[in-house]
């Protein structure tokens, strides 16, 4: 709990220049192991620079367990690899359990270098080839926060279950050295020259900290991200592989899958609220408002919204989504519905309304909403099956959960009404068949806390149900 109440506190205005490695001045040696005793101004200072940084990287997203009430940092996120499941770590600043006795050059080589004090290579889930680009002054405030500002945890995470010859980390070096960045590769990438500071920042914080590209780029063969800067190509950020069943869309300029349409504001609220008018934040996304981005300043979110605005269209030949009423209309009419149409009325018109346009941002619009329109179905099969929670942030503190429907509905139901979805109101998705529905009911993940309220039925009736009280209006178009 330490660190969501450490997170809650006012967020202190980042210094919003890229700092440069020569600017950083450790101010005295941090003694190896933490102690709580209380810091003199000076630490204090980092303590809270460092714990914003924390908030940039989203350290905790991965570094806490799922369970409601998990030590904040303590470790035991499970990552399911191909080959086994990976615990991330005990990061706390405990001796034993944790990171207590790292120094801080030893903790600046894994982070930035994904290399461990006994010089084995961390698993690159760990997402170190974007951190590899972090200053030495935001590592410097981090490792002073993570030993003086966290509570230690005397609790080993789960270990892992990567089997033999996996579990054995040499080709992970290797790994590395094929396709990780060296700090000097990376540091001169984030200095190379942008139009203003103020883009300059948002790259930094969305290509290093931010490490949007582990989960928006798409990966190749040996699971390294195709591209790790804008430097690199249109294939950076233009959508990425499915991560626990929650597909990452196209974060550059398309018109319909991208970002192409939504406005700096669009993108401040969503990163700020996880709610606009455009769509809402939920899955894999959810946390990262969760833990990460609502915490950060305006200045630095317009400055990422500005940056990821200047990346053009991977698919240039894509057309702007163009409203089409005749699915409203034959919804209104009510006369010979399709079964996806049906099913539409009965089960998610309440919220979403027949116009598809949802009492926005409570309940967000499904027509011309990006993630509906995506080549990759996933998400959406997901969110229908195990419904979704966006919860409060400190600005808007309202929770609204979709409910999860997968004991409701049938898979060819739930391609049905996927189908209607992805193809009215000028969506022109291509349409979802029942094997990509039976398939993800077999394959998908346990549901998080975090993501999927179906697993708690109680949870599930929340905004359904007319006790709770958030009613949706009825639809009276
Ligand atoms: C996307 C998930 C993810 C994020 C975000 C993340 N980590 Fe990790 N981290 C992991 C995983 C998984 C491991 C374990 C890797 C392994 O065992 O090879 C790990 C390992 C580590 C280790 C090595 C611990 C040890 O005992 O070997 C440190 C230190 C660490 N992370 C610190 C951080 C910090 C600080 C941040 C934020 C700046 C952060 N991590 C963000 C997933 C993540
Ligand atoms: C009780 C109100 C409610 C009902 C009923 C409902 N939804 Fe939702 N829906 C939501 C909320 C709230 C979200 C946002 C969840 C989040 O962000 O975690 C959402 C999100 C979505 C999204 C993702 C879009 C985005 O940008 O977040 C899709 C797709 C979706 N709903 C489809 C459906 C379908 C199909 C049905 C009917 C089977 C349905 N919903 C029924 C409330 C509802
Ligand atoms: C752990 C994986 C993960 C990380 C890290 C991540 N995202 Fe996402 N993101 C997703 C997923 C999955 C979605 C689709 C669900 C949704 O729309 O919320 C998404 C959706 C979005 C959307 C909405 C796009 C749309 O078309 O509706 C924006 C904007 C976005 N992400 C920005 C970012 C930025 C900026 C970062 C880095 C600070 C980031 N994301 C990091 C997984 C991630």
């Amino acid at each position: 709990m330490a660190l969501s109440v450490h997170l809650s506190a006012p967020v202190f205005a980042a210094d919003s220049s890229p700092v440069s490695p020569s600017a950083s001045t450790p101010a005295q040696p941090i003694p190896a192991t933490a102690t709580h005793a209380p810091a003199d101004p000076a630490t204090q200072d980092l303590i809270t620079k460092g714990r914003y940084v924390a908030a940039a990287a989203d350290c905790a997203a991965c570094h806490t367990a799922p369970a409601p009430g998990s030590a904040p940092l303590a470790g035991g996120y499970p990552f399911a690899l191909p080959f086994g499941t990976l615990y991330a770590s005990n990061i706390t600043p405990d001796p034993a359990y944790g990171i207590g006795k790292w120094t801080e050059a030893q903790f600046v080589r894994a982070i930035r270098e994904g290399v461990r004090p006994d010089g084995t290579s961390l698993y690159p889930v760990m997402p170190y080839p974007s951190y590899a680009r972090m200053t030495d002054a935001d590592l410097h405030a981090l490792y002073v926060y993570i030993m003086h500002g966290v509570q230690p945890v005397a609790q080993a995470p789960q270990a892992n279950t990567i089997r033999w010859p996996f579990s054995l980390r040499f080709p992970l070096t290797l790994w590395r050295w094929m396709f990780a960045p060296s700090p000097e590769a990376a540091r001169a990438s984030a200095e190379r020259s942008f139009a203003s500071p103020e883009l300059a920042r948002g790259a930094y914080l969305v290509e290093g900290p931010g490490h949007c590209g582990a989960c928006h780029t798409a990966r190749g063969m040996a699971m390294q991200e195709r591209a790790l800067t804008a430097q690199d190509g249109p294939r950076y950020l233009a959508g990425g592989a499915a991560v626990d069943d929650w597909t990452p869309p196209s974060l550059r300029g398309e018109p319909r899958t991208g970002l192409g349409a939504w406005s700096e504001a669009d993108l401040t609220a969503f990163l700020r609220t996880g709610r606009t008018t455009r769509g809402s934040a939920f899955g894999t996304m959810e946390m990262a408002v969760h833990h990460g981005t609502q915490y950060l300043t305006d200045d630095d979110l317009t400055a990422m919204a500005r940056y990821l605005k200047t990346l053009p269209p991977a698919d240039t030949k894509e057309q702007p989504w163009q409203a089409d009423s005749a699915a409203s209309r034959a919804l209104l009419s009510g006369s010979r519905l399709t079964q996806g149409q049906k099913l539409y009325l009965d089960n998610c018109a309440a919220c979403h309304r027949s116009t598809g346009a949802g009492y926005a941002p409570a309940f967000p619009p499904l027509a011309g909403n990006p993630v509906v329109m995506n080549r990759a179905p996933d998400s959406i099969i997901h969110i229908i099956l195990h419904g979704a929670t966006l919860h409060g942030t400190d600005a808007a503190p309202s929770a609204f959960t979709m409910p999860g429907f997968a004991s409701r509905l049938t898979d060819a139901q739930v391609a049905a009404l996927a189908t209607f979805i992805r193809q009215a109101w000028g969506n022109n998705a291509p349409a979802v068949n029942d094997m990509a529905v039976t398939r993800m009911r077999k394959t998908l993940a346990p549901p998080s806390p975090h993501g999927s309220p179906e697993e708690n039925p109680e949870k599930n009736t929340v905004t359904g149900g007319a006790e709770n009280g958030i009613h949706p209006p009825t639809d009276a178009e």
